[in-house]
């Protein structure tokens, strides 16, 4: 294992912290004196148009950005991840979520720890594609006899994240009949209310768990079970016999995981599982089988155009240099606001409802990759690392937490995205609607980069102490990612271009941006607490004084 290069020990850094400890922003000067501002700061990542001016970047600073990234050894961690090496080091696996998009028949061919990786992923995909076929069509039928209608994805985390953000985004092309639905909290509201109104007889559900051992997906996925045999038995279909009910199952569950002898001990007929590999992360994994429902749901065409989409976006960092590479400068961009300019989130804020998950998505990708104290080598991490990333579909949020954005006194980096086509091109009294979702877009840019200025105010007739709560001081960070439109290609691109952002990021802080042990403590915690709910008396004992006290009151309120 080579040891992390500490970024804060790089002349880079040095540079930087000099530049910062003079900066002093002004996107309306720079605007004004360089006329090439927006074209040397502008970018074509495959369909994506990507706008960095109106970001707090000087030449000096991108410089600067760029050598950081050559001495923190980025593109060789890029071709390492890209080549199979086991990066993640706490797990001693390779990451390879980028080989699920590699075109059929691509060279030279991926051979990692002996296993013909391009062969396998291909072979996959053609299970995929033919079973998503069979259910399109009607080949595959639910146990009476009928064409599902209703298929429903068990999981949680990388396992619901992605799917629930595509199917959002991509519905439009949903062409078969066929709705997707997604629970995932083991709260028993969600898979109560998302199936009230299902017909067993036409619901397909996928178990969809990288591990399969997830106690919320497991525990979902035995309570669909009953279900499906409660309310094919209240429908008159016999399930009295253990033989009648594994053929409902056989029906009606199929699974995606890397575990196939656990989804067999479910009782999941293994032809009717899809697998993957170990060296896909769960929150790198909506293009590998666990993209199941949306292969059904929206077609297999569909979801083979949105690996095509990702394959751009990795081909695009594999062969650009650092300067003109766009996920790495977005990266680099994202260190300089964390490191040096005190930003501590990130919002994105998707100016296409269709993107209305794609936050929550990303929280999951950059926050469960980059949200560390501890370098790959197990030692402490030498500067603040992840951000939290946060956002809401515009214009939405402008009517809840832009006014923190523009006038607030924390610094907060934020990227719009929008489409010029929209999928829905509705008038109002012969007005296109999307130009007004778009107005908002570039109105909200150009109010953050160029505020208004007291002067500005007064000239508009404001006095007095109503200057000061007018005035915009401008020089808030954006970044527009502007597409033709939201179709699978785009959309792939975008997850792609956040992925190797991320990727970026933990590369220059020296971190593994690929396993998530800060989220087993709770996991650990949640089974030893269960048995105090349950009201074991030494379980209760166990605790913690505030524990006990909580357990008190639920004991004394729960019905
Ligand atoms: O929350 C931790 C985590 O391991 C995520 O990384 C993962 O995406 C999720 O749980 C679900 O895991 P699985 O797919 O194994 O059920």
């Amino acid at each position: 294992m080579t040891s992390p290069i500490d970024p804060t020990s790089t002349s880079a850094w040095t540079e930087l912290a000099a530049l910062h400890a003079s900066f002093s922003p002004d996107l309306r000067g720079w605007f004004a004196d360089d006329a090439q501002r927006v074209e040397s700061l502008t970018f074509d990542l495959a369909d994506l148009r990507v706008d960095l001016s109106k970001n707090l970047l000087t030449a000096d600073v991108r410089s600067a950005l760029v050598r950081l990234a050559e001495q923190t050894g980025v593109a060789d961690r890029f071709a390492a991840m890209l080549a199979g090496a086991h990066i993640n080091t706490t797990e001693d696996r390779a990451v390879l979520h980028t080989a699920l998009r590699r075109p059929r028949g691509a060279e030279p061919a991926l051979v990692v720890d002996g296993q013909q990786v391009d062969v396998d992923v291909q072979a996959v995909l053609d299970a995929l594609s033919a079973f998503a076929d069979r259910v399109r069509s009607g080949d595959w039928l639910g146990v009476t006899g009928k064409k599902v209608t209703h298929v429903v994805n068990i999981g949680i985390g990388g396992s619901d994240l992605g799917p629930v953000m595509v199917y959002e985004a991509l519905k439009p092309y949903a062409d078969a009949g066929i709705q997707a639905r997604f629970v995932s909290n083991i709260d028993p509201t969600d898979l109560a209310q998302k199936t009230a109104d299902l017909d067993p007889e036409t619901t397909l559900f996928i178990v969809a768990s990288k591990t399969f051992t997830t106690l919320e997906t497991l525990t979902n996925a035995r309570l669909a079970r009953d279900w499906l045999w409660e309310r094919l038995g209240a429908a008159g279909v016999d399930v009295g016999t253990d033989d009648a009910r594994t053929a409902a199952v056989a029906h009606h569950f199929v699974a995606v995981s890397t575990a196939l002898d656990r989804v067999a001990a479910f009782g999941i007929d293994p032809a009717n599982a899809f697998g993957f590999w170990d060296w896909v992360g769960g929150r790198y994994s909506v293009d590998s089988a666990i993209g199941l429902s949306l292969a059904i749901a929206l077609g297999p065409d569909v979801f083979r155009e949105l690996l095509a989409g990702f394959h751009a976006v990795d081909e695009h960092v594999r062969s650009t240099p650092l300067e003109r590479n766009v996920p790495v400068l977005m990266g680099l961009l994202n260190v300089w606001y964390s490191n040096f300019l005190g930003a501590q989130s990130h919002a994105v804020l998707p100016y296409a409802q269709q993107l209305n998950r794609f936050p929550a998505y990303l929280q999951q990708l950059t926050m469960e990759s980059n949200g560390k104290s501890v370098r790959w080598d197990g030692t402490p991490v030498t500067t603040d690392t992840g951000e939290v990333f946060w956002g809401e579909p515009g214009t939405n949020g402008q009517h809840a937490f832009y006014q923190l954005i523009h006038q607030g006194t924390r610094l907060i980096p934020a990227d719009f995205i929008a489409v010029a086509n929209p999928a829905y091109p509705l008038a109002d009294d012969g007005r296109d609607v999307h130009g007004l979702l778009l107005a908002n877009f570039l109105a909200q840019t150009k109010a953050l980069a160029f505020g208004k200025t007291a002067e500005e105010v007064e000239a508009e007739g404001t006095t007095g102490a109503l200057v000061a709560a007018r005035t915009f001081a401008g020089n808030r960070p954006t970044t527009s990612i502007f597409a033709p439109a939201l179709t699978p290609a785009v959309l792939g691109q975008l997850i792609a271009l956040y992925e190797h952002i991320t990727f970026t990021q933990g590369a220059v802080w020296g971190i593994n941006s690929f396993d998530q042990w800060g989220v087993e403590l709770g996991k650990q915690l949640a089974l030893q607490i269960a048995p105090a709910i349950e009201g074991d008396q030494d379980a209760v004992n166990a605790q913690d004084p505030s524990t006990r006290a909580l357990l008190a009151y639920y004991h004394e309120h729960r019905r």
